[in-house]
């Protein structure tokens, strides 16, 4: 379906032609003057120069030569040259009408779906989940939604970090505690066991201690790199090993990430590419891209344009060693064979942009890709406390993401029994809908490569720029709508009448910037712009609710053009936070 704004700038054209002015200066923009108009258009006081003439005048014939009966109703010209535009009612009224009929709440699906892969939470098994990850799992998940809402294939891909030091750790670790393990022994040459030698919350435990330990005592460390080092060659004890960690960890950041309504349709990582290593770095020196500086196997990224200079990309270090970027690379590889994805979009914290520059490059100079592949990344700022420090626990110490959770649960559930409009029962379930929407929005809402602060007090609140502020009002309309339905009414599509007040229209104008504003998003990969957008048709929803009696209208036509439109925001904001990853109960 057509935008709105494009259907106003379209009779802007037709009008700036006929009064005898070239169509490029009929560019309509929403009105920065809301007090004055709805939509404006600028485009005299740039046509004066061209024309030698006053703005002014220009923008009287632009007004005059203006179709009547169309979607702008009212149309003025004012000094020192702008075009004040307001909608027509009862074009808005058909618009909406129509969004309603239309299954995409006329969003306009893409024409050419691509394959998009979504590389993100990036969690490190082994690892307790920390808030480190969480803004990768949460925009992420935002930005795969996204695409999806438009119509391209996506492929999210939770890339684990799981072939690094910290399994050498680990492994170094239990060797001493329990050294009577088989794993150990290099004679053993029977099965292992089909148990996992520890539980999660062991396995939680042994890494901060193996870590901690590996800073102290050099010996301790240089153990842990062998370890790593025979669990990346083929050492068949700490593969075994290394199969139980991953079962255990991956079973837990499974139930963590269901938690958070994040969902992955790949669970790969980086120990699965390492078979692909070998045949990169051969392909990258026969081709000619990679060359031995003072023996690590290097390819240089540098480009003229620079204006700070960029190291070479290494491949492999002097001891064949391979590097996060040549797991990265070798990813790329991978995922062109199987999937050939016409864009790939990472996910991690914006300190990494130097590592993913020399990824993108890499791989395009070394035709890992093709030209057109898209690579982008997406960096994000760091989670702050209320002091702007990374946010810690109070005791200083790394805050798992389980315990933020519950926290976030236990203050939502204290503010909804408080509110008491819910039985007790039902309030710890509401307790976790709502806590997650202020988890997700109080991060959403921060353009993604900011910093934020966590603010639990705020996000929490029902008032304000928050999710359960949004929740609140979603659940507001649904209780109304439940009312209607219980007094036997019926909601009917095509009812929508011309706006009756000021607030009905600017209700009503929010919602018909549903389709730019979603395609706006999705442009800039922004869900940022999704949640400004849904505050502020909550906003209006919330000021048209105050003005209005809406179940004792009289007039039955107005009243089921209320209703109406009830749904119709009720629809545009459920979809809003589905594409964001969050859902609203039916009570709070
Ligand atoms: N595991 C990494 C980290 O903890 C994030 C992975 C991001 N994705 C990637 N393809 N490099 O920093």
């Amino acid at each position: 379906m057509k935008k709105l704004m494009e259907q106003i700038g379209e009779e802007l054209v037709k009008a700036f032609e006929k009064a005898g002015y070239d169509a490029s200066y009929a560019k309509v923009t929403v009105s920065n003057r809301p007090d004055l108009c709805e939509f404006q258009c600028n485009g005299a006081m740039a046509a004066a120069k061209q024309y030698r003439k006053a703005p002014i005048q220009i923008a009287a014939a632009v007004v005059d030569a203006l179709g009547k009966d169309g979607v702008i109703g009212e149309a003025e010209a004012v000094n020192p040259g702008f075009i004040n535009l307001m909608v027509s009612p009862e074009a808005l009224g058909d618009y909406l009408n129509q969004m309603q009929l239309d299954k995409d709440l006329s969003v306009e699906k893409t024409k050419e779906p691509k394959t998009i892969i979504v590389d993100y939470g990036g969690a490190n098994a082994a690892k307790p989940l920390h808030v480190g990850h969480l803004r990768s799992a949460i925009i992420g998940e935002s930005v795969k939604r996204m695409c999806r809402f438009m119509g391209h294939r996506v492929i999210g891909d939770v890339h684990l970090g799981d072939w690094g030091l910290q399994m050498g750790l680990i492994i170094t670790e239990l060797s001493l505690r329990k050294p009577e393990l088989p794993y150990f022994d290099e004679e053993y040459t029977g099965e292992y066991p089909e148990e996992a030698p520890f539980t999660i919350s062991e396995l939680e435990e042994i890494y901060p201690a193996a870590s901690a330990r590996s800073k102290e005592d050099a010996e301790y460390k240089e153990k842990a790199l062998t370890a790593t080092y025979e669990l990346q060659n083929g050492r068949r004890g700490y593969r075994a090993l290394w199969n139980h960690i991953m079962n255990v960890s991956v079973a837990d950041l499974k139930k963590n990430y269901t938690n958070l309504n994040v969902e992955f349709d790949l669970w790969k990582g980086e120990s699965d590419v390492q078979d692909f290593i070998p045949k990169m770095a051969d392909y990258m020196k026969e081709e000619g891209y990679a060359y031995y500086d003072q023996g690590a196997l290097i390819v240089d990224i540098a480009k003229e344009s620079d204006t700070k200079e960029l190291p070479p990309c290494i491949i492999l270090k002097s001891d064949g060693a391979a590097l996060y970027t040549t797991t990265d690379l070798a990813t790329i590889m991978d995922r062109m064979e199987q999937y050939q994805p016409d864009e790939m979009i990472y996910l991690a914290d914006k300190r990494q942009e130097l590592h993913f520059t020399q990824v993108f490059r890499c791989a395009r100079k070394t035709k890992l890709v093709n030209e057109d592949t898209g690579l982008t990344f997406i960096g994000f700022g760091t989670m702050n406390g209320k002091d702007g420090k990374p946010f810690k626990t109070r005791d200083g110490g790394v805050m798992r993401l389980e315990q933020l959770i519950s926290d976030i649960n236990e203050e939502m559930f204290r503010k909804i029994v408080e509110n008491r409009s819910v039985k007790d029962k039902e309030a710890e379930g509401t307790a976790k809908i709502v806590g997650l929407s202020a988890l997700k929005y109080g991060d959403l809402s921060n353009q993604a490569s900011k910093d934020y602060v966590f603010d639990i007090d705020r996000f929490t609140s029902f008032e304000g720029n928050t999710g359960p502020y949004i929740l609140y009002t979603i659940v507001r309309i649904k209780s109304i709508l439940a009312r209607y339905a219980q007094e036997g009414g019926v909601l009917e599509k095509g009812v929508m009448l011309p706006p009756a007040g000021e607030s009905e229209k600017a209700l009503m104008l929010a919602v018909a910037g549903f389709n730019s504003m979603m395609e706006n998003a999705f442009e800039e990969k922004a869900p940022h712009k999704i949640c400004a957008y849904i505050y502020e048709l909550a906003n209006q929803f919330n000021h048209f609710y105050h003005e209005t009696k809406i179940l004792s209208e009289e007039d039955p036509k107005r009243k089921a053009s209320y209703l109406a439109l009830l749904e119709l925001v009720r629809q545009v904001l459920e979809t809003s936070i589905d594409v964001l990853g969050f859902e609203a109960p039916e009570r709070m």
